[in-house]
Formats: structure tokens, sequence, C-alpha cells
């Protein structure tokens, strides 16, 4: 039976696996090239919020499952199974993913594999690339019995622990009964738990990643297309969703009307698809994501319209309270992040923007230092003149009208993730504005 695992990346994704399988029974071994991640995860210290980690990091330390290392030597003795997890980021001014980490993952450790191992990738990558990695893993190994085997990752933000330990399901792409048997091993327990288990190619397996996020993606920019429609006629788009959901050929999940979607995957990972496409002649199939992306991005142009209307046309010296940066509820993470873009498209056309978050505000003052950051939500909402709710965390939704309103010096207020109730608001003397409802 497998016992030793290691995990190539310790970023967001292999931090959590590295727990997570270590959670599980198996020894395990993490590796990364910075040597500064290294030293925080092996004295315990999670460098992202991520609810649940940082236990389950500590006890797998203090039991001695889980260690950490930069060394491909190292790894390349420990390990049974190699998990790669490195990072796969949008290319600068392009909408390909750039797949340099896990070439240079590989090339490191593929020459020092010199007994039977698998290698297995959950990286989100474009459509071919296991093919092409698994050439170069055989060409370099000395070892004849090394392969790949392709296991994409599902897991959210917020969720990684809860969808590590038992994911909605497993999709393992093989080139062999052997490299099928090792995966079924590793994930024993969720199969025993009834997890279902989706084995097929390596092309099909890489596919189910990035079009299981363009399927949520298109889901968030279907209803907030049907918002735009809702603005220009005086419908509800909330009731409009509430209505949809009732229709479990439709369901309610990612039917959320709002700011739109944001974090290091969805947008990211929409684009690096219609990158691939084009390159495989297929554009045409994808050409309705352009508009998903579109769609995504008119709502922030149209949060800010709505908040400038509201200040009579002009944000030039007028005090806007922003409430959220992170790009959802309960992360710290500021990739790509609705509320973020919002805060500094408002301070370049003049308004004095400061923005408060209860996990993301370190990430958000290095990523737009020119905006002002609060110290609470009732801090950054002294004084303003408009608020603007575009992250949805708990005390966010949970604020009192008539004590923030006691803060401000006018009661204006946009939802950005329709998450109030208006008429509470309207009763405690607040215009009251959100997307998509009249
Ligand atoms: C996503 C996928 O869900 C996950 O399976 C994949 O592995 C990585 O990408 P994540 O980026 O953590 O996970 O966030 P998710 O919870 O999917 O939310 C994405 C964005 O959509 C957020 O900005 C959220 O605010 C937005 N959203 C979500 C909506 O605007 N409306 C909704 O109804 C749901």
């Amino acid at each position: 039976m497998v016992q030793r695992l290691t995990v190539i990346g310790t970023g967001y994704l292999g931090a959590t696996h590295a727990a997570c399988m270590a959670e599980l029974g198996f020894e395990v071994l993490g590796l990364d090239v910075l040597p500064d991640r290294i030293e925080r995860l092996a004295a315990g210290d999670l460098p992202f919020y991520e609810p649940g980690l940082p236990e389950v990091l500590r006890r797998n330390l203090e039991n001695g499952r889980l260690r950490f290392t930069t060394s491909y030597k190292e790894i390349a003795e420990f390990g049974e199974v190699h998990f790669l997890c490195v990072g796969t980021p949008q290319k600068p001014n392009e909408y390909a993913a750039d797949v340099s980490f896990v070439d240079s993952a590989i090339t490191s450790l593929a020459p020092l594999l010199t007994r039977g191992c698998l290698v297995v990738g959950k990286s989100t990558v474009p459509v071919g690339t296991a093919s092409r990695v698994s050439e170069l893993l055989r060409r370099l190994a000395p070892s004849p019995e090394v392969e790949l085997a392709w296991n994409p990752e599902f897991l959210r933000e917020g969720y990684a622990v809860q969808d590590t330990l038992r994911p909605d399901r497993l999709v393992v792409g093989v080139e062999s009964e052997r490299a099928e048997r090792i995966m079924r091993e590793v994930y024993a327990r969720q199969l025993a738990e009834g997890v279902p288990l989706v084995v097929s190619d390596f092309p099909t397996a890489e596919l189910v990643k990035v079009s299981a996020n363009a399927f949520l993606a298109t889901k968030i920019s279907f209803i907030n297309a049907m918002a735009e429609v809702c603005e220009a006629t005086g419908a509800d788009v909330t009731k409009l969703s509430q209505a949809l959901s009732y229709d479990d050929r439709i369901g309610g999940k990612f039917l959320g009307p709002g700011l739109g979607f944001g974090g290091g995957c969805l947008p990211k990972d929409i684009r690096a698809f219609m990158a691939r496409a084009g390159e495989l002649g297929v554009d045409q199939a994808l050409s309705f994501l352009r508009e998903v992306d579109a769609i995504n991005i008119r709502r922030r142009i149209r949060m800010v319209d709505l908040a400038r209307h509201l200040l009579g046309g002009s944000f030039r010296g007028r005090k806007v309270c922003v409430l959220g940066a992170a790009f959802k509820p309960n992360s710290d993470d500021v990739r790509d992040s609705p509320a973020l873009d919002v805060a500094a498209e408002i301070r370049r056309q003049g308004g004095d923007v400061t923005v408060y978050d209860p996990q993301a505000l370190d990430n958000a003052r290095k990523a737009q230092p020119d905006l002002g950051f609060g110290e609470s939500a009732l801090d950054a909402a002294t004084d303003a003149e408009v608020v603007l709710l575009l992250t949805e965390w708990k005390e966010f939704r949970e604020l009192d009208p008539e004590v923030l309103g006691a803060r401000v010096r006018e009661r204006n207020i946009v939802d950005g993730r329709n998450t109030l109730d208006p008429e509470r608001w309207r009763t405690a003397n607040w215009t009251y504005k959100a997307l998509g409802r009249p």
C-alpha cells in the first residue's frame, strides 16, 4: 500500500493537499522552491487565510506525518507518489496560461527518479499538457517505472479542507492499469465513503477541470446578464433568480446576481481555455466565453456608475466607503477581485476611497497602495457619502443600518452582492441601490 506522498508546490492547492493527505494518515513531504514559504509552513504558520487549515497543518506537523523541504533530491528519495501542485498563472498581457512552473518542476524531479513511482498532476493546465509532460518524464527519468497520472483539483477557497477530504467527485486521467490502481489506493478512504470516481484518458481529465469552471462562470454571467435586462425593465433579478432556482434542472447554486466572479481561478481559467481553443482551431466553440467575461466586467462598470450617480455625477473629492476587498467572503485572496477593482476605479475617478475587509486588508494594501484603509467597517464608513458593499462577509450582512447611519455623512448604500434587506435599510432612511433591482 502507498504510504509516502510528496507535494510539489505549497501554494493554496499544495499546502491544503499536503496537510489533508497527512490528516488521512499518509506520510507527506511538501516541497517548494521558496525557502521563506517552507520555513513558515514548517513552523505551522499558514501564509494565507483558510478556515480550519491551520489546525490540520499544526496537528500533522506535531504528529510527524507532515514535513517540508526545498530539496528535490529528498522528495525523489522519499515519495512513492508525487503530487504536482504548482501554479499556472495567466501570462502577462495574454489570455494563455503560463505552464513554465510545471515544466521546471518536472525537469528538476525527473532525473532524480531512480525507482518506480507515480507523478500526479493536479495543476490546472491547457488540454494537451499531460501528454507532453508524460513524454518529458519518460525521457528524463532513469527508472522505466516512472509514470504520470492527471488528477484535477476542484477545491474552493474557504472550503478547501472539506473539499479535499470529501470532494464531490474524483477525476483521474491515466495511461495504464497500474496508475489507476495506485490512484485508487491513494484515495481509498474517499472511495470507501462513496465519492464517485471518473477514470479517463489525459485530455478528458484536463478538460473536466476547465469545463467545470467555464460552466460555473457561465451560470454567474447568465444571471448577471438577466440583471442587466432587469435594470432596463424595472424587474427584480433576485426574485427572478429565486424563481429559476426552484426548477431543479437549473438549480440555485451559482445563480447569485451581483458584482460577478473573480479570484485566482474562474477568470484566468476561462481565458486560458479560450486561448487553448484558438490554438486547437476550435475557438468558435468557446466564443461564448468571451461574452461571459465581458458580462462579468460590465457589472463592475455598472457598480461604479451607480455609485457616481448617487453622488450627483462625480467622485471628485467625495468620500466613498468600500466594504470588502477579497474576491469572495471567507478568503483573504484579492486576485482579480471585483471589489478591489471597483475601489481602484473610483479612486482613479477622483474619489476618496476607504476600504475595509475582515481578512484581506494586508493583501489589498499590497495590491492597491493608493487606496485608504479602515480599521473596521464603522471606521471606514466615517463621514462617507456613499457605502458600497462589495464582498458579502457575514459581518457586513449583519450591519445595523442605524449604527452605520450614525457614522456616515450621507445615508447612501449600494449592495453589490444583493445580500441586504432593502426594506430594513430604506426604513432607516437609507437610499438603497442594488445591481439588477429597481
Ligand atoms: C472556483 C471553483 O468553484 C472551484 O471548483 C475551482 O477549483 C476553483 O475556482 P473559487 O475561486 O474558490 O473556486 O471560488 P467560488 O466559490 O467558485 O467563487 C468564484 C467567484 O464567483 C467569486 O468571486 C464569487 O463571489 C462569485 N460568485 C459565486 C457569484 O458572483 N455568484 C454566485 O452565485 C456564486
